[in-house]
C-alpha cells in the first residue's frame, strides 16, 4: 500500500505544502512572499502573519492538485527547524493541529537535512537516479553553507561551513549594495549573463580545510563600489552587467575550490549541491564541468527543489515514517542547527 504524507515548510519567507505518494511527488505549492522585498531583507514579523494568511489555502491547494482526500494521509511532515521561529510555529502548530485532528502520526523534519534529501524525489519512472551512500552535498542557502558527508538518510556530518556569511547572503548583500531588491541572488545571476566575469576581480579568502568565509568578499566589493563611485556616480549602471558577472564569479569559484578539495581528501566522488543558491546557471555548469572533467558524479536538483519547498520536507517525512520515527506534540521548533 503506498504512503501519502503531506508536508508542511515555513521556516523563512515561502509558505509551502506538498503531497508525496511514496517517493514520487503529486503537489508542490508555494506561495513566496513579495512583502519582502523593498525592505532589503526577510522582516520575521510580516513573514509569520504572512505565514498566517497562506496556510490553509497553499496545504487546501496541494491536497487538490493531488487529488488526494486528507483522510487518506499515512502522516505530516513539517520542518521544526532552522529557521525564523515566529515562521516556524505558523508550520508547526498547524501541522500538528491537522495530525492530531486527523489522528496520524506527526513527523518532524530538519529543513538542512530536507534540502539534501530532495535528491531522494523520484519520477517512478525508468532512469530516475538518485545519489548513493556515502555522498558529498553542498548545502548552499541564504542561511547556510556547508558541505556535508551523507552516510545514511539521517546519518549527515558537516564537514565545513561558513565561519560568517551564506553563499546566498553574499549574493543577496552585494545585489543590495547594487541597489537591487531582495533577493538578490536570481536577480545577479540574470544580469550576469550579459557580463564579463572577468571585468573586476575581488581577493579570495584564505580559510583553512573545506570552511568558507564570504564577509570579506562583501566588503571588499563595498569599497571597491565607493572607490569608484566617487568618480564617477554612474559607475553602477554602467556596469551593472560586469559586476553582476564578477561578484558571481568570486562567490562560485570559491564555492568549487572548497568542494573540490573535500572530493580529493574525502575520496568520495558522488557529489550533490542543494539549497537557494544551486539555482544558480553558473554554479550549476561549475558543477557540471567538473563531472565532464571526471572529478565527481553530480547530483543537480530540478529549480523547484533547489530554493525552499515542502516536496523535500515530504520526502525527508516519508523515510522518517519508515522507521516509524514519530514526534510527540510537546515538540517545539528550534531557530538554530541544532542536527547534523
Ligand atoms: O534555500 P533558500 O530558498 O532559503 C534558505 O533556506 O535560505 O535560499 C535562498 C537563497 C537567497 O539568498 C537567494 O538569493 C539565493 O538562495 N538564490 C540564488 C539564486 N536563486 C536563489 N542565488 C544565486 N543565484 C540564483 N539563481
Ligand atoms: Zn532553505
Amino acid at each position: 500500500m503506498s504512503v501519502f504524507i503531506l508536508g508542511i515548510e515555513s521556516s523563512c519567507d515561502d509558505t509551502s505544502a506538498a503531497v508525496l505518494q511514496d517517493t514520487r511527488i503529486l503537489s508542490n505549492i508555494i506561495a513566496n512572499q513579495q512583502v519582502h522585498s523593498r525592505f532589503g531583507g526577510v522582516v520575521p514579523e510580516l513573514a509569520s502573519r504572512a505565514h498566517q494568511q497562506n496556510i490553509i489555502p497553499v496545504v487546501h491547494e496541494a491536497l487538490k492538485m493531488a487529488g488526494v482526500d486528507k483522510s487518506q494521509l499515512s502522516a505530516i511532515a513539517f520542518t521544526l527547524g532552522p529557521g525564523l521561529l515566529g515562521s516556524l510555529l505558523v508550520g508547526s502548530s498547524f501541522a500538528k493541529s491537522l495530525a492530531w485532528a486527523l489522528n496520524i502520526p506527526l513527523i518532524e523534519v530538519d529543513h538542512m537535512q530536507a534540502h539534501i534529501l530532495a535528491h531522494f524525489i523520484t519520477k517512478g519512472e525508468e532512469g530516475d537516479r538518485v545519489p548513493e551512500f556515502p555522498f558529498i552535498c553542498l548545502t548552499v542557502s541564504g542561511g547556510h553553507t556547508q558541505i556535508v558527508r551523507i552516510d545514511d538518510y539521517f546519518s549527515m556530518k558537516i564537514i565545513g561551513q561558513t565561519i560568517d556569511d551564506a553563499a546566498g547572503e553574499a549574493f543577496d548583500k552585494a545585489a543590495k549594495i547594487m541597489g537591487l531588491p531582495y533577493p538578490g541572488g536570481p536577480l545577479i545571476d540574470k544580469m550576469a549573463k550579459d557580463g564579463n566575469d572577468k571585468a573586476f576581480t575581488f581577493a579570495k579568502p584564505n580559510i583553512p580545510l573545506f570552511d568558507y568565509s564570504f564577509s570579506g568578499l562583501k566588503t571588499s566589493f563595498l569599497y571597491f563600489l565607493r572607490d569608484n563611485l566617487k568618480t564617477n556616480p554612474h559607475f553602477i549602471e554602467e556596469n551593472m552587467a560586469d559586476l553582476s558577472a564578477s561578484i558571481q564569479k568570486a562567490i562560485v569559484d570559491t564555492l568549487m575550490d572548497k568542494l573540490v578539495k573535500a572530493v580529493k581528501q574525502t575520496g568520495i566522488r558522488q557529489v550533490a549541491i542543494a539549497g537557494g543558491v544551486s539555482a544558480n546557471s553558473v554554479f550549476r555548469s561549475a558543477i557540471l564541468q567538473k563531472q565532464h572533467e571526471g572529478v565527481f558524479e553530480a547530483f543537480i536538483p530540478e529549480f523547484q527543489y533547489t530554493t525552499d519547498n515542502a516536496a523535500m520536507i515530504a520526502i525527508a517525512g516519508y523515510y522518517r515514517f519508515l522507521q516509524g520515527s514519530f514526534s510527540d506534540y510537546s515538540i517545539k521548533p528550534y531557530s538554530r542547527s541544532v542536527k547534523m
